[in-house]
């Protein structure tokens, strides 16, 4: 497929295959919490290789998929793996996804990734609640003509992480007993972990945990008017805060997939919620 495909090709393209399912909230899963989607039940599976101008992601981890169904109830579509700007896509890659799940008439999107974080007490395979973002990398997929169809040229980012939908999530996880601190989180362009200096110098800016991804698709998404929460699953301590902690994707699966049982835990408490915020 190319990505002369719009994203309405691809809404109409999935509108066929989702027969009756008409989910209004999309859950996007990055790296090792993909095993979420296998919850959905009544599901239909879709592989971005058959969806109008999706991009397959070459990382390890992201089976590359959409699922559509129910979850604890809810009609869910679920982006099982997603592209990275470090995979070399053109940052347009980034808003096919985004802006097809706005065409299929999703209101509400719950971004999830892995991260690392800045705070030493904080445990691996623990959850943060993004309050905010620093776009670090310097990248930016909405450069260049703007597309007036999806949204206007210049957009705030103020409350881009809906603070009611925020509140849902953490009222639950307190019911559930599961900490959710909020973070500002770091988007680092990757494919390289972060140096040490690096780390400091995000401290410094106000960070508190840094990942490869999500900013690209919090861009697109609020350029497109959807309301939209993000989680990160921490999966270790940030470069060079550790003495002898030794940084791999390996490492990040295995921990962000101890993370999915919590994180199930939560959203399937909170989706119902997150619709009405
Ligand atoms: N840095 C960037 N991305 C990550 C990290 C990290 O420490 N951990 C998981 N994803």
């Amino acid at each position: 497929m190319t990505m002369t495909a719009t994203p309405h090709d691809a809404a109409k393209f999935l509108r066929a295959r989702l027969g009756e399912r008409r989910p209004k909230l999309a859950i996007v899963l990055g790296s090792g919490l993909g095993p979420l989607a296998d919850r959905v039940e009544d599901a239909v599976s879709i592989p971005y290789g058959e969806i109008p101008g999706f991009h397959v992601s070459s990382v390890a981890g992201h089976a590359g998929r959409l699922v559509a169904g129910r979850l604890a109830g809810v009609e869910v579509a679920c982006l099982q793996g997603r592209v990275h700007l470090y995979e070399g896509v053109d940052p347009a890659a980034i808003k096919q996804p985004i802006r097809t799940l706005k065409a299929l008439g999703i209101e509400r999107l719950v971004l999830t990734n892995a991260a690392g974080s800045f705070h030493m007490s904080s445990d691996e395979g623990s959850l943060v609640l993004l309050s905010d973002h620093i776009a670090w990398a310097g990248l930016n997929p909405l450069v260049g003509p703007n597309d007036d169809e999806w949204g206007g040229r210049f957009f705030p980012m103020t409350d881009a992480y809906d603070p009611a939908m925020r509140e849902t999530l953490k009222a639950n996880a307190a019911k559930l007993g599961i900490a959710l601190p909020e973070g500002v989180y770091a988007w680092y362009l990757g494919p390289n972990f972060e140096t040490p200096a690096e780390i400091r110098a995000l401290r410094g800016l106000g960070a508190d945990l840094v990942g490869m991804s999500t900013v690209p698709e919090v861009l697109v998404a609020r350029h497109c008017g959807l309301r939209l929460v993000a989680i990160s699953a921490i999966t270790n301590i940030a470069a060079g805060m550790r003495k002898g902690q030794h940084l791999s994707h390996d490492h990040t699966q295995k921990i962000a997939k101890l993370c999915g049982e919590r994180l199930e835990k939560l959203l399937t408490a909170s989706l119902a919620g997150l619709l009405t915020a």
